[in-house]
């Protein structure tokens, strides 16, 4: 695999407007792009719509969570969309994340293509302390570990982890089971708001299978530019 297609550039925008001026600048360097809830919006949807047209690949990160027949039926929308990854939230239980998988199978068993199935363990802005006021007593890690095999159970594809936890998801739930990290930093480039951050190189060195990345691409001056160097340390990561 090629690094392109392991890298999803994240578009964190408040406009329609905003998202295409970034596309337009990135459409000949990056095949895959997250569109999270705000630009979702933002746009009604269509941005979706939008990249799909320009042949590239949907991440929608709208993180479902509801109870099984509810999330069935919004996976479902999803798959009939025609994305190349969705995620619900791992918290919502087995059973949830079980009746997303077999939405998305009857949805690809009328021959749409089958987008990958991602769940979110633990979200990363919550600490030990946050765990505790949900009533959580479990080791953070071990929490997100343990979701991970959960989610491997119900069917899921893959979970969202930082490149940190990387390597030991895949000792838990196997080579195939794909990891999809953000909180990746190139050095020449400000952490902002991540805390545990990797480097584009180290992340694929850890056995991640997609690397997400923002605002390193989407904020720089140059942002075909960052994207091309973003590109250059992955290759060096699969070199190691
Ligand atoms: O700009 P930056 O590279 O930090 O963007 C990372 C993207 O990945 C954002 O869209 C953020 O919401 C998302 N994300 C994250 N950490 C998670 C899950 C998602 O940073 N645990």
């Amino acid at each position: 695999m090629k690094a392109k297609d392991k890298l999803i550039v994240a578009l964190d925008f408040d406009t329609r407007e905003k998202a295409v001026d970034a596309i337009q600048r990135l459409e000949a360097d990056v095949e895959i792009f997250k569109v999270g809830l705000e630009l979702y919006l933002a746009s009604r949807g269509k941005i979706v719509e939008y990249l799909q047209e320009k042949g590239k690949k949907v991440f929608l990160d709208l993180k479902f969570m509801d109870i099984p027949n509810t999330v069935a039926g919004a996976a479902r929308e999803a798959a009939k969309m025609g994305v190349f990854m969705f995620n619900v939230h791992v918290p919502g239980g087995k059973q949830m994340m079980a009746s997303a998988r077999e939405a998305v199978e009857q949805v690809a068993a009328g021959g749409l293509q089958k987008p990958l199935l991602i769940g979110v363990t633990v979200l990363t802005s919550l600490d030990q302390n946050d765990l505790l006021q949900l009533g959580i007593t479990q080791d953070v890690k071990e929490l997100v570990i343990a979701r991970a095999r959960l989610a491997k159970e119900a069917g899921l594809d893959g979970v969202v982890a930082s490149p940190k936890e990387a390597a030991e998801i895949k000792s838990a739930c196997g080579d195939e089971f794909v990891s999809v990290c953000p909180g990746v930093r190139p050095t020449w480039s400000a952490a902002g708001d991540q805390k545990r951050i990797m480097t584009p190189k180290d992340a694929i060195n850890q056995g991640a299978s997609y690397l997400v990345v923002g605002r390193p691409i989407t904020g720089a001056e140059n942002p075909a530019e960052a994207a091309k160097l973003v590109l250059e340390e992955m290759e060096e990561g699969f070199e190691c």
